[in-house]
């Protein structure tokens, strides 16, 4: 079995989290396109609509409309998502009322200190269980600060600048590395008062506009299952079409690329933020690399399916500082170590590192365990794919939370 011809993934899950979830800070009215249909989206949208955003659809656009700031102190549900918690406690914090955010098993174990800390530091009364979900939140007036962040996390970042939106003051927000940097484009088209200073982002307090419509790229974190699929299995050829390339996104490509890969990478547009089309095609001979701490935040969702990829590579992958990982939806660093060890691939975990050997032919015929983490499962079905189907994996169908089509779009490519 290859995988052969074209596939549009998604609209990127993080754009569409942050356009939903801005609106309800802004005024005026935003078309979006082609919003992400995955379940943690849908988990924003409820969150919106039951804070008192309204968004409609009108065919395929989804109209969302400004609640600039006028929202019902509500509890919400934010599902498998972190994101959705997150950037909400930031854009919360500074709002009168009173809120709390739970989410379900997964997100009940997810840190949260991490925001609830420097928020209350700003001022923000918001509490968590031992530090995690479920969080209360009490409005209040915020004042800006100065933050030298310890993880480079782009929904800490984000939840500090929505906070900051609001606060009376400056607030800067350094971090470690840089991360995905899709809040502080979108601020800057919705006319935020945010500035590069002092080697990190400069908020003053201001108002947000809707754009009056937005395209929202494919997902390039969809798209890495498909491209890593292709470059593995034998007679394989994929084009990924209308892929967001954000540079702060395209982690997986340079990595993929200093490991011989065969892939074609053409830019077709930049609004609202760079996308095109990615080509890739079977490459045997693949060989292992360094991935350096600089580096994860660029390509922190594609660890599960480059460890997939550096199995079926010539000699040692590294990649350094993976520590964040263990505390996704799911421990990923244990997630694969026993899974894909359990196929058979050769890696571990030295210290936050993780270790690849290969290349290993894997033993798929088992029952696999994807510990309900949409990642982990589509890893693990890409690496069934290596002989010729699907494997048996455990609650395989939480690939929904970020990627809907994926087993109809690997059917449509399979030949
Ligand atoms: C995301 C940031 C990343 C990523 C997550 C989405 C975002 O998390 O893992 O899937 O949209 O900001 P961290 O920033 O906490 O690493």
């Amino acid at each position: 079995m290859s995988l052969v011809g074209s596939v549009t993934p998604p609209g990127d899950k993080s754009i569409s989290h942050r356009v939903a979830l801005f609106s309800l800070l802004a005024r005026g009215a935003c078309g979006v396109e082609n919003f992400s249909p995955c379940a943690d989206c849908a988990s924003t949208l409820n969150a919106v609509r039951a804070l008192g955003g309204r968004v409609e659809s009108d065919g395929d656009t989804l109209v969302v409309h400004g609640a600039q700031g006028e929202l019902s102190s509500v509890a919400v549900d934010c599902g498998n998502s972190g994101t959705t918690m997150r950037l909400l406690s930031g854009l919360l914090a500074g709002r009168p009322g009173r809120f709390s955010l739970d989410g379900d098993e997964s997100l009940r174990k997810r840190p949260m200190a991490r925001v609830a800390d420097p928020l209350g530091e700003m001022g923000a009364e918001v509490s968590t269980t031992d530090g995690r979900p479920p969080l209360g939140i009490e409005g209040r007036e915020l004042k800006g600060r100065r933050f030298d962040l310890a993880v480079a996390s782009a929904q800490l970042k984000s939840a500090l600048l929505l906070a900051g939106l609001q606060a009376e003051g400056e607030t800067l927000v350094r971090e470690p590395h840089l991360s995905r940097d899709h809040t502080e484009l979108l601020f800057k088209a919705m006319g935020a008062d945010l500035s590069q200073a002092d080697g990190g982002w400069l908020v003053r307090r201001s108002g947000l506009t809707m754009p009056a419509s937005l395209r929202v790229p494919g997902d390039i974190s969809a798209a890495a299952f498909m491209i890593v699929a292709a470059l593995i299995i034998p007679g394989s050829r994929v084009v990924c079409e209308g892929v967001g390339l954000n540079p702060t996104r395209t982690g997986p490509l340079t990595v993929l690329q200093r490991m011989g890969a065969d892939l074609l990478i053409e830019q077709q547009g930049s609004d609202p933020e760079p996308w095109g089309r990615v080509e890739a095609a079977y490459t045997p001979g693949l060989k292992a690399t360094e991935v350096l701490p600089a580096e994860i935040p660029l390509l922190v969702d594609e660890v599960p399916i480059l460890a997939l990829a550096a199995s079926q590579a010539e000699g040692a992958t590294i990649m350094r500082s993976v520590g964040e990982l263990r505390v996704k939806e799911s421990d990923r660093l244990a997630a694969i170590t026993s899974q894909l060890g359990a196929m058979g691939a050769r890696l571990r975990e030295d210290g936050d590192d993780l270790v690849i050997e290969g290349p290993t032919p894997l033993e798929t015929s088992e029952e696999y365990d994807s510990l309900g983490d949409h990642r982990i499962a589509m890893t693990l079905a890409v690496a069934g794919l290596l002989n010729g189907a699907l494997p048996k994996v455990a609650q395989a169908g939480c690939a929904a939370v970020s990627y809907p089509d994926f087993y109809r779009d690997l059917e449509d490519l399979s030949r």
